[in-house]
């Protein structure tokens, strides 16, 4: 029913990931990662699951320029409190969430006594939520785009190294190399929690997009990347993602949520 994968020893995930229909009730996720797949644009649920937003989310939604956009944040918020309630055992409504200063959301600790680690990543009508225990994880996913100069964004955001990676690729892997090392750095920078307070040139993933992902070095220093583990994800065709985990995690698996 579900792929399960063993990090510790041979860490590798095998990059097709298969996605299994959620279970009837979430273990809590000791040791491993749960990584779900949801589509924000499910007609059947689109749009119907406000009433579980707290206040601020509603408000939030609100400001949304385009109806899409407000339809996919309620939709990924919905199913991030609902998978959340089910590990927690508590109503998804009577989640409340408090937001570290750079931005990243969390449980409030009085309703997270074992101490439930989650983050989110959302990109057009796709959203991947991984949710673990203790210690750090983080998630990007990223649609696709032919139409995007790989060089000067390479030159903007990405190491010497990785650019380096990527210019040695051949053309057919720019485009796919390109967004595989962006969903890299990002889900490590949002393990860490830094976001772009993180100097993006400080540290190097690889870029072959066909190739295990891993964290090559951060501020030169190779040992520091092996305490980290990448995993990329297939999530869906004309999508990158990618999922970073502490080195602690002994087990990932992946869900579809609808
Ligand atoms: C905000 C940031 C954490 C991710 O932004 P993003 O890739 O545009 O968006 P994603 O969909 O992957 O992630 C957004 C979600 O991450 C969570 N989040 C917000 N701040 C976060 C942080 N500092 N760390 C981890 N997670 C964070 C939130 O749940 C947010 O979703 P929500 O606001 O709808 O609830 C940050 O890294 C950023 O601004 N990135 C910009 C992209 C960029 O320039 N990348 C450089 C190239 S590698």
């Amino acid at each position: 029913m579900k792929e399960v994968s063993a990090l510790a020893g041979n860490p590798k995930l095998r990059p097709h990931t298969s996605w299994s229909q959620a279970p009837s009730t979430a273990a809590f996720p000791t040791g491993r990662v749960d990584v779900w797949r949801v589509r924000l644009d499910e007609p059947a649920t689109a749009g119907a699951q406000g009433s579980v937003l707290s206040p601020d989310e509603i408000a939030r939604a609100s400001r949304f320029h385009f109806e899409k956009d407000r339809i996919h944040f309620t939709q990924c918020r919905s199913a991030l409190r609902a998978i959340l309630a089910g590990y927690l055992a508590i109503p998804a409504a009577e989640i409340r969430f408090e937001y570290l200063t750079n931005g990243k959301p969390r449980l409030r600790a009085e309703q997270n006594p074992h101490v439930l680690q989650f983050n989110v990543s959302h990109s057009a009508n796709m959203a991947v939520i991984a949710v673990g225990s203790e210690h750090r994880l983080g998630v990007d996913i990223e649609k696709i785009r032919s139409d995007v100069d790989t060089a000067s964004l390479a030159e903007r955001f990405f190491s010497l190294r990785e650019r380096a990676g990527l210019q040695a690729l051949p053309d057919r892997l720019r485009v796919p190399g390109f967004f595989a090392c962006w969903t890299r750095k990002e889900a490590f920078l949002k393990a860490t929690g830094d976001g772009l307070s993180f100097p993006l040139a400080d540290f190097s993933v690889t870029t072959h997009p066909d190739l295990d992902p891993e964290l090559e070095e951060i501020n030169g220093n190779t040992e520091a990347g092996k305490l980290w583990f990448l995993a990329d994800l297939s999530v869906v065709d004309g999508f990158r993602a990618t999922v970073a985990l502490d080195r602690c995690h002994s087990r990932l698996e992946t869900y579809s949520w609808n």
